[in-house]
C-alpha cells in the first residue's frame, strides 16, 4: 500500500473505477519518473541546460535565435530517454484502454513511453521528441528512421528546408485539434485521473477542470500536493507506478 494513501481513499477510487463508463486521464512528467525520466519541476528544482533554464532553451524565441542549440538540447534529452522503458504506471494505463466504454489518455509528455507501453491513440498535447517537423512545409519524420543523425538541423525530405523538433515549445500553440478532442472527452467523462503533473501548465490543466465541472469523479496521483489537489475528490499521494498498481490490484 502506498505510504501516504489512506485505505478508504483507495477503496473509494477502486469503487469508482469499477463503476465508471467513460474514463479520462491526463499525465505529466511524474508518470515517467519511475522510468528514470527527469521531471521539470518536482522536488522544488527546475531543470537547467548549459546555464539556461529549460523554459528558455525550450522556447520559440530560442528556435528563432539558435535552431542548432535547440537540437542539441533535444538530442541530449533523446540520449537520456534512449534506454529507458515504460514503468508499471504506463502499463496499467495501457491495460485500461479496453476496460471502459470510452477511454481517453492525454499526455503532456513527449517521451513516447505511453505508446511504447501499448497505449493506442494517445493525445500528445506537447508533441513527441522522436519526431521532427519541417519549418516550411510541416512534413513530419520519425527520427528513429533517420539514417543521417548527424545532420543538424535535418533537412526536410519533401522540400529541403530545415526541420525542427516536433514538440511544443514555450510560447507556441498546441498542435491543432489535439486540445479540442481532449476537451470533448473531458466534458463527457465520469472518471478523471490527473497523474504526475505539477498542475502549473495551461491549457493542459484546463482539461481536468472541464472534467470536474462536468461532474466527473476526479483523482490526483502525485507524491506531492499541487494547486489542483484541493479541488479533487481524491488526492492519492504516492508514486504513480505504485499507486496505480494498488488502484488496479483488485481488478
Ligand atoms: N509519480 C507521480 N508523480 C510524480 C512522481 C512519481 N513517481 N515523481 C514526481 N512526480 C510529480 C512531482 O511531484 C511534480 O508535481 O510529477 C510532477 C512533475 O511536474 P513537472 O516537472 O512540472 O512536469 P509537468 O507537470 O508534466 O510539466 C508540464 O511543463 O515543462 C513543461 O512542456 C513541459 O510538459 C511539460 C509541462
Amino acid at each position: 500500500m502506498p505510504p501516504h494513501t489512506s485505505t478508504d481513499a483507495l477503496e473509494e477510487v477502486r469503487a469508482r473505477l469499477r463503476a465508471a463508463r467513460r474514463a479520462f486521464v491526463l499525465t505529466g512528467a511524474g508518470v515517467s519518473a519511475e522510468s528514470g525520466v527527469p521531471t521539470f519541476r518536482g522536488g522544488g528544482q527546475a531543470a537547467v541546460w548549459k546555464g539556461m533554464p529549460f523554459s528558455l532553451i525550450s522556447s520559440a524565441e530560442m528556435l528563432e535565435r539558435d535552431l542548432p542549440a535547440v537540437w542539441e538540447w533535444f538530442d541530449y534529452r533523446r540520449g537520456v530517454l534512449q534506454d529507458l522503458r515504460p514503468n508499471p504506471a504506463h502499463q496499467v494505463l495501457a491495460a485500461w484502454q479496453d476496460k471502459f466504454d470510452a477511454f481517453t489518455l492525454v499526455t503532456q509528455n513527449i517521451d513516447d513511453l505511453h505508446a511504447r507501453a501499448g497505449s493506442r491513440a494517445v493525445l500528445e498535447l506537447h508533441g513527441n521528441i522522436w519526431r521532427a517537423r519541417c519549418t516550411l512545409c510541416h512534413a513530419r519524420t520519425d527520427l528513429r528512421e533517420c539514417s543521417n543523425e548527424d545532420e543538424r538541423p535535418p533537412a526536410c525530405r519533401e522540400c529541403g528546408s530545415p526541420m525542427r523538433p516536433d514538440v511544443v515549445l514555450f510560447g507556441e500553440m498546441l498542435p491543432p485539434g489535439v486540445f479540442e478532442r481532449a476537451a470533448e472527452a473531458a466534458a463527457r467523462c465520469d472518471l478523471c485521473f490527473v497523474i504526475g503533473t505539477s498542475a502549473l501548465v495551461y491549457p493542459a490543466m484546463h482539461l481536468p477542470e472541464i472534467a470536474l465541472q462536468a461532474g466527473a469523479y476526479t483523482v490526483e496521483i502525485n507524491p506531492e500536493r499541487t494547486p489542483f489537489s484541493a479541488y479533487c475528490h481524491a488526492a492519492l499521494q504516492g508514486r504513480a507506478g505504485e499507486v496505480l498498481k494498488a488502484v488496479a490490484s483488485d481488478e
